[in-house]
């Protein structure tokens, strides 16, 4: 029996959810929904697209995680924005757009690819806001970076080299330099400190590489006479929005699979991709996140090394790749393809617990005779729906294939999911009967309009 104060509390929270589940709660805002939308595989899958969309119902896209290393590319009529930073909702004009403390920023990336956005008519300034929890990107991170990639008997990642996981690294020691610290100009001590690591670390290396310390700091303190406006609390400016009514849609950038713990460490990136990372990067409680959805291509890609269970290395894979133009929006390496990995995506979908999936780049596989889809590992000789933990086993897994027929005509202009061919209908239905995960959309083209609704979905309802 429960006593006392935790029945009090109960109660309380039993009357909480009973008011943001009735629309018409007297006196009470109406309930919107605050969502997070992530990436299922290893990133890539289209979520800058999604966000874009799905954005018109929001009144704030906050990013939680990652840096310049992502590249959302959106299309808008014959226009192409690829966007590193700044989230996608900065495209719609009136929806706040939010970078949180969870993530690192390059000043020199953020102005410029601000500049770029206001060259193309965009308001970004008055569209904005930046974590002043933030960490603060040096050039000698990238330094850092180089060398840690380029040494004998490390295992290289194949990163972007845009100084992500040695920012990182400082956030965790404790020695990096946020935006508060930028913006308030009292960092310069502290820059200095920072700065004779980095030289002692360069010297340990025998690195001859010249970097003018005094130059950076002069550059970083116009940096951030650019930046103080848009700087502030944005975990109190996203928690007061949710206060007031407003609903926020958080995008993840990378992948489940990349992210620092649940994905294939050490090839990961060094943040938090997946979806507890969307409280931990931007300072609003899980108690105030309604969905989570979750993004995955109809195949699926990865960038730089690690294991890859349904790489398809052969002449097919290079089809996708030209079909999907599978090359990376940031660094333009040619992403490895390969097909739907359903325990990958079970697995991406337990610890972020999906509500809805959203099936991207549909269309790439038109032109396929047949299309396997990866429904099973096997390992030490024994089947398994289980991803491993090591990479040398993750590496040893030899995938259990199921062929299915394709469609052989195109998709593109199909607007509804029933009009899609019979067989691309089945290839759906079987993705979501295998993966355990409503497919709530199928995407089968990069524009706006070429986005398509399950009526009555989850998804559906999650957006209403
Ligand atoms: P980093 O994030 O630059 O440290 O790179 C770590 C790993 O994550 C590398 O394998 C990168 O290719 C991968 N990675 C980082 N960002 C992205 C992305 O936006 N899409 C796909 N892969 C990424």
């Amino acid at each position: 029996m429960i006593q006392g104060r935790n029945r009090k509390w109960l109660i309380l929270q039993g009357f909480r959810r009973m008011r943001y589940n009735c629309a018409f709660w007297a006196g009470e805002p109406n309930f919107m929904s605050n969502l997070i939308v992530l990436g299922a595989q290893w990133g890539d899958e289209g979520k800058g697209k999604i966000v874009d969309l799905l954005s018109e119902k929001f009144d704030a896209v906050a990013r939680y995680q990652g840096g310049h290393n992502a590249g959302h590319t959106v299309f808008i009529g014959d226009r192409k924005f690829i966007l590193k930073l700044i989230p996608s909702g900065v495209l719609r004009p009136g929806v706040l757009a939010v970078i949180g403390n969870g993530v690192v920023i390059d000043p020199a990336a953020l102005l410029s690819e601000m500049q770029g956005l206001e060259e193309a008519g965009i308001n970004v300034r008055s569209q904005l806001k930046i974590s002043n929890r933030a960490h603060v990107i040096f050039p000698f991170h990238r330094t850092i970076e180089k060398i840690s990639e380029g040494r004998d008997n490390r295992v290289a990642i194949g990163t972007t080299s845009r100084g992500i996981g040695p920012c990182y690294e400082d956030k965790i020691a404790r020695r990096g330099i946020r935006i508060a610290d930028l913006v308030e100009r009292n960092f310069e001590e502290h820059y200095r400190s920072l700065a004779e690591d980095k030289q002692l670390i360069a010297s340990a290396f025998n690195i001859s590489e010249r970097v003018d310390f005094d130059e950076i700091l002069a550059q970083y303190k116009q940096f951030a006479e650019a930046i103080r406006p848009l700087a502030c609390d944005t975990a109190h400016l996203l928690n007061r929005m949710i206060r007031e009514g407003k609903s926020i849609l958080f995008e993840g950038a990378q992948g489940t699979m990349l992210d620092i713990d649940f994905g294939t460490y050490p090839f990961v990136t060094s943040s938090s991709a997946a979806a507890g990372g969307a409280c931990t990067g931007t300072g609003v409680p899980p108690t105030h996140i309604d969905g989570i959805i979750g993004v995955s291509k109809a195949y699926i890609t990865r960038v730089g090394a690690g294991p890859f269970p349904s790489e398809d290395t052969t002449e097919l894979g290079d089809k996708i790749r030209i079909a999907g133009n599978e090359f990376g929006s940031v660094t333009g390496r040619p992403r490895r393809c390969g097909w739907f990995d359903v325990p990958l995506l079970r697995y991406t979908a337990e610890v972020n617990g999906f509500d809805s999936l959203v099936i991207t780049k549909m269309d790439v596989l038109d032109e396929l005779d047949e299309i396997p889809v990866c429904v099973a590992y096997e390992l030490d000789g024994q089947r398994t729906e289980l991803m491993p933990a090591s990479t040398s086993r993750v590496s040893a897994i030899k995938p259990v294939y199921e062929r299915l027929p394709g469609w052989k005509q195109s998709t593109r202009g199909v607007s509804r999911i029933v009009d899609l061919p019979l067989q691309a209908r089945k290839y759906v239905d079987f993705l979501e009967s295998k993966t355990g995960v409503e497919i709530g959309s199928v995407s089968n083209g990069p524009e706006r309009n070429e986005t398509m609704f399950v009526a009555g979905s989850k998804l559906e309802k999650l957006l209403r």
